[in-house]
């Protein structure tokens, strides 16, 4: 069975050539002793904007919204997540979570589950100033928000889209509101945004937000990636070095993608600052082997990796009645598929059909 991107979905069992599944074993492990207990979910394929590391200018063809989970489906999967499957924290992703119409619905009935799971948000924060205060009273506990200039004119050259102020809005709402810690994502690209790195960590600091650079991955639409020209995690360390110096955070990473460094401001307006930097060096330094993610689609396939050819459709065995033992064991076996690593560096490698913003990041 294949969906419209043409991913084969599995059909749930374990893919023949793998050893078996260790009977009786509950939790999201996989062969190479990993346990995912972080689940993302995309609440829909759809964007408001075109950022060009993701979507191609035109949009992609969402979904229809008969295959998209309903907000019923969706808590049903996330309760056996927790209560089944050992998830402990549930972060909304997309394309836009804010786009879903019912998405205080789904965190509200998300924070009732028990075990009760960190709810979180990776969103573009447009439309998040009129809904930070109902969305944090439904339960949802933080936001990372996805912020990759300061100008106007980058901000839409990056984006296709000219809403930086919305954006703006949308992060001090957030942190009125107690969405904080805010993390700010971002991406940058060379010869358009790469030169704010200092002005982004300065930014963030002032507002006590905690930004985190994201190594460009080739997961964008229009296949434009290259390892070659790509901004790494050694070009950010010399870029914000410039104004700030990084120091190793003490705390251990923790299955956390991000390194996590303390900013201080080398001289003028920036002596005084400091706060957290991240870095997330999922090219040149992939964390895979400490992995703790599992990601579940709008339309409700599970993806045990980010780069995964296959995805296990859940959708349609839920939908045909099956009960909540039958999905764990569907979504374990998803699981007990997942690769050693995206092999970014292999020279086989093969971009995923699917883009950012049809993925769920
Ligand atoms: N590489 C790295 N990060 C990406 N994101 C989207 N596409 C890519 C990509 N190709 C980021 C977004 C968002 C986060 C979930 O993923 O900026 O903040
Ligand atoms: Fe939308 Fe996020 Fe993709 Fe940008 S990166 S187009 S905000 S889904």
């Amino acid at each position: 069975m294949t969906v419209s991107l043409g991913i084969p979905v599995l059909p749930g069992r374990t893919p023949a050539g793998l050893p078996p599944r260790p009977a009786g074993a509950r939790g999201l492990i996989d062969r190479y002793d990993r346990e995912a207990t972080d689940l993302r979910v995309s609440l829909t394929d759809r964007c408001n904007l075109r950022c060009t590391y993701c979507m191609p200018a035109e949009g992609l063809p969402a979904l229809p919204r008969d295959q998209a989970l309903s907000a019923d489906e969706i808590v049903r999967l996330v309760g056996i997540a927790v209560r089944e499957l050992g998830v402990r924290q549930v972060r909304f992703t997309g394309g836009e979570p804010l786009l879903r119409a019912d998405l205080v619905d789904i965190i509200t009935r998300c924070a009732a589950l028990e075990p009760r799971p960190e709810i979180s948000l990776t969103t573009n924060a447009i439309g998040l100033a009129e809904r930070a205060e109902t969305l944090r009273a439904a339960g949802l506990d933080r936001v990372n928000v996805s912020l990759d200039s300061l100008h106007a004119a980058t901000f839409a050259q990056l984006t296709r889209r000219p809403f930086l102020e919305r954006v703006l809005k949308g992060v001090d709402a957030a942190a009125a509101a107690g969405l904080g810690p805010i993390k700010i994502n971002a991406v940058l690209l060379p010869g358009v945004n790469d030169h704010e790195a200092p002005e982004l960590v300065a930014w963030a600091l002032r507002n006590g937000h905690e930004l985190r650079f994201i190594e460009q991955m080739p997961l964008d639409a229009d296949h434009t990636w290259s390892r070659d020209s790509m901004i790494t995690a050694a070009d950010v360390h010399r870029l914000v070095g410039e104004r700030f110096t990084l120091e190793r955070a003490q705390e251990p990473r923790d299955g956390a993608p991000a390194e996590r460094f303390v900013a201080r401001g080398r001289a003028g307006d920036d002596l005084g600052l400091e706060g957290t930097v991240g870095i997330i060096a999922s090219v040149t330094e992939p964390f895979c082997a400490d992995c703790r993610r599992v990601r579940l689609t709008s339309e409700g396939s599970v993806r045990s990796c980010l780069f995964s050819h296959t995805e296990t459709g859940l959708r349609d065995t839920l939908r045909a009645g099956a009960d909540d033992q039958a999905l764990a064991d569907l979504w374990r076996d998803a699981m007990w598929a997942k690769p050693a690593g995206h092999g970014l560096d292999d020279p086989s490698f093969v971009q995923p059909a699917r883009s950012m913003s049809a993925i769920g990041g």
